[in-house]
């Protein structure tokens, strides 16, 4: 089965992600998450995609559809996978639907979930991040006292894009450039709107409900 996870910033995508992978048994793909391993390790290539993060712009499509495609042929992935923000425009829905047509598959659904803008700026101020993509919130999943993750042990730190300013540029971003990826895939009848405010355990309860698998 292969999933967009779709909404904008702060929507919930990649903690709805880390959930669905362990219940239906395929794998993450966050392009962000390998964005921001690349710049870690200090590559020309993380610099480039750092000047565009930083700014909570979009990475270009040349950039991001050569790593999406490295990704995808992963073995992990030959069986399906959770795509959480990716595609981003509509030539990278394009370019998903074509690599996914020659493998002899298809975007099975698209589970966008709606979030107030508002809400978003509270959950992205919020959120705290360890160096291996662990997530939590100051209000809503706290995290240790200690700073350390308690489930991988590295350091947890507040992401370099998450202040109220840079959101509201990605929520711009997502809105001009990425929200038009549901009228091309509105033809085809796989798109799952999903309220995404509630608690996780609510959210996840609806989008297995939407994908059948509940
Ligand atoms: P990316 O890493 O993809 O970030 P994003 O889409 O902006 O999404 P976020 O990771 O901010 O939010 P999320 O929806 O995953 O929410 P989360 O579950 O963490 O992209 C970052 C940047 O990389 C982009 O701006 C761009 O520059 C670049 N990029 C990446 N992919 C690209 C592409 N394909 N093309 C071009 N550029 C690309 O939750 C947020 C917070 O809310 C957390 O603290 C969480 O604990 C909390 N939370 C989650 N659910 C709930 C709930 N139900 N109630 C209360 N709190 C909740």
């Amino acid at each position: 089965m292969d999933v967009i996870l779709f909404g904008p910033p702060g929507a919930g995508k990649g903690t709805q992600a880390k959930i669905l992978v362990e219940k239906l048994g395929i794998p993450q793909v966050s392009t962000g998450d390998m964005m921001r391993a690349e710049r870690a390790s200090g590559s020309a290539l993380g610099k480039k995609f750092d000047e565009y993060m930083s700014n909570g712009a979009l990475v270009p499509d040349e950039l991001v559809l050569e790593l999406f495609a490295q990704r995808l042929a992963q073995p992990d992935a030959a069986e399906g996978a959770i795509f959480d923000g990716f595609p981003r425009t509509v030539p990278q829905a394009e370019a998903l639907d074509a690599t996914l047509a020659k493998l002899g598959r298809k975007v099975d659904h698209v589970v966008a979930l709606s979030v107030d803008i508002e809400d978003i700026v509270g959950r992205i101020t919020g959120r705290r991040v360890c160096l291996s993509g662990h997530t939590f919130h100051v209000r809503y999943s706290p995290p240790p006292p200690s700073g350390v993750c308690p489930e991988c042990g590295s350091e947890i730190v507040q992401r370099k894009d998450d202040t109220e300013e840079t959101v509201r540029t990605r929520n711009s971003a997502y809105e001009s450039q990425t929200f038009p990826i549901l009228a091309h895939y509105e033809p085809l009848g796989v798109i799952d709107k999903i309220d995404g405010t509630g608690t996780v355990e609510e959210i996840t309860g609806r989008i297995l409900a939407a994908l059948g698998k509940s």
